[in-house]
C-alpha cells in the first residue's frame, strides 16, 4: 500500500486524476468506479476540466458506483445519482447509458440481482473510496464479516449522524443502502482511497498504523488489495501522527 500525503485536496485530486487518465488511455474501455461524498469532489472537479479541455476521451469508458441510498428515487436532489450526474457525469463525455449506479427505488432482490449482473460483466479497473468515519467502504459497514455481493444494509448511527448535514431534519436521513458487496471492490485492479478530512482519524489510524485487516474497521480490507494507494492531507496526517 502506498501513501502518498498532500498540502490540499486540490493536489490529491490532480494525482488522482492522473492515474485515471493513465488508466484510460491504457484502455479506453476501461471501467471507472466511483464514489458519492465529498473525499472525492477534487478529483471529480479535475476529470471534468480534463474532459472539457479534451485532455481525457470519456466517451468509451463505462462506469460503476458503489452504492445508493435504499428508498430514494434516482431524481431525489440527495441521491447518489443525482450527486454523480451533478458533480461529475454531466461534465464529462462519458455516454449517460453507461453509467451504472445501485438502484434505490425497485424491490431490494431485484435491485440487488440487477446490480451483481453488471459487475460481473467486466472487473473494474481503477475503482476510488472515500471512508466513512467508522471505516466503512461503500456502505458495508462495521460488522463481524463482510458481504460479497450487493446487499442492503442497514446504515449505523455514525453514517446517519455523518449524512444528516444534507438533510433537512434527522428524520429524513435514509436508514438503509444499496452497496455494492466487498468482493469487485477487492478484485478492482487498482485502488484508490482518499482521505482528506481529520474526522476520519480513527479509521486512517487503523488503516495505517494497526497492521490488520478486521471487518470492523471494513477500510482495513484494502491491505489485502495488491495495488492500493491512499491519499491523505497534511492535516490527518498531522493528525494521526503520521510522517512520510
Ligand atoms: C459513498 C461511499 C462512502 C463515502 C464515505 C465518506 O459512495 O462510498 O463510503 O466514501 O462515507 O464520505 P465523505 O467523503 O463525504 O466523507
Amino acid at each position: 500500500m502506498k501513501i502518498t500525503v498532500c498540502e490540499t485536496k486540490e493536489q490529491i485530486g490532480i494525482l488522482c486524476a492522473d492515474i485515471a487518465e493513465n488508466v484510460i488511455k491504457s484502455n479506453p474501455h476501461a471501467r471507472l468506479g466511483f464514489a458519492t461524498g465529498e473525499s472525492p469532489l477534487e478529483y471529480y472537479g479535475e476529470l471534468v476540466r480534463r474532459s472539457k479541455s479534451g485532455q481525457i476521451d470519456f466517451s468509451g469508458i463505462d462506469t460503476v458506483n458503489l452504492d445508493e441510498y435504499y428508498g430514494l428515487e434516482p431524481s431525489h436532489d440527495q441521491s447518489y445519482r443525482y450527486f454523480m450526474n451533478k458533480n461529475l457525469f454531466d461534465g464529462i463525455n462519458v455516454k449517460k447509458e453507461n453509467t451504472f449506479v445501485p438502484m434505490g427505488n425497485k424491490d431490494s432482490e431485484t435491485a440487488c440481482a440487477e446490480y451483481d449482473k453488471i459487475l460481473a460483466e467486466k472487473r473494474i479497473s481503477l475503482q476510488v473510496l472515500g471512508s466513512g468515519r467508522n471505516g466503512h467502504i461503500g456502505f458495508n459497514e462495521p460488522s463481524d464479516a463482510l458481504t460479497e455481493k450487493t446487499h442492503i444494509e442497514n446504515l449505523t448511527k455514525s453514517t446517519i449522524d455523518a449524512n444528516k448535514r444534507f438533510f433537512d431534519s434527522i428524520d429524513d436521513v435514509p436508514t438503509k443502502a444499496i452497496t455494492m458487496g466487498i468482493g469487485p471492490i477487492m478484485q478492482a485492479e487498482k485502488l484508490i482511497l482518499i482521505m482528506n478530512t481529520v474526522d476520519k482519524a480513527d479509521a486512517a489510524k487503523a488503516l495505517i498504523f494497526g497492521g490488520k485487516i478486521t471487518p470492523q474497521c471494513p477500510i482495513t480490507f484494502v491491505l489485502g488489495h495488491p495495488d492500493t494507494e491512499v491519499f491523505i492531507t497534511k492535516e490527518l496526517a498531522d493528525a494521526i501522527g503520521y510522517k512520510d
